[in-house]
């Protein structure tokens, strides 16, 4: 049986990392406004230094503060919760970050909507957790609730957050 609700709050840190710095984020960018070789930017208008540092931050505590009410039972154990938090809100943005200059080098504008986009951030979230999670995790019917419910919930709170201002574009 799969423990949906382990997952659930097991995979909330990694939400809360890619969706802060569409709030939080601003400022200088990420690649300081420079080209690649392609003469496209390195990452583009999207990725700003802010925000990074703000989904990652955001995310670690965010595990922290779950942690603490209900156990991650996901991680080898307590003492490992902590650096599981940070990986996991690490990977969250590293994989977001990857997305948008993979995009950049197809040519892809910022903000445009890429399917991949979707699975990148998970992806990078659990290959950075990895070394503080219990392998059973990465079972198949777990990865399929997990991207399955990141497939739905991703355009569904960009639309949301579209709706409500905080998003230029609904994806
Ligand atoms: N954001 C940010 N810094 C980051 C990531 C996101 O400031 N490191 C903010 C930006 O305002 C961005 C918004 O969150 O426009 C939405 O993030 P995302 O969808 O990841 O970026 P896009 O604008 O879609 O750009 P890209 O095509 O590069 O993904
Ligand atoms: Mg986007």
């Amino acid at each position: 049986m799969i423990d949906f609700l382990a997952l659930l709050v097991f995979v909330i840190p990694v939400y809360i990392a890619n969706g802060l710095p569409v709030v939080l984020g601003g400022g200088p960018r990420l690649d300081l406004g420079r080209d690649f070789f392609d003469g496209m930017p390195v990452l583009g208008s999207g990725k700003t230094i802010r925000g990074f540092i703000v989904g990652v931050v955001g995310g670690a505590v965010a595990a922290g503060a779950i942690a603490g009410i209900y156990p991650l039972q996901w991680f080898e154990s307590q003492g490992l919760q902590f650096w599981g938090g940070v990986a996991l809100a690490l990977g969250t943005m590293v994989g977001d970050t990857a997305g948008s200059f993979v995009k950049r080098r197809l040519g892809i504008a910022s903000g445009r909507q890429f399917l991949p986009d979707t699975f990148l951030f998970l992806g990078f979230a659990l290959i950075f957790a990895y070394p503080y999670v219990m392998s059973s995790l990465f079972s198949a019917e777990n990865m399929v609730f997990l991207f399955g419910l990141t497939v739905v919930l991703h355009p569904a709170t960009n639309f949301l957050a579209n709706k409500i201002g905080l998003k230029k574009v609904p994806w």
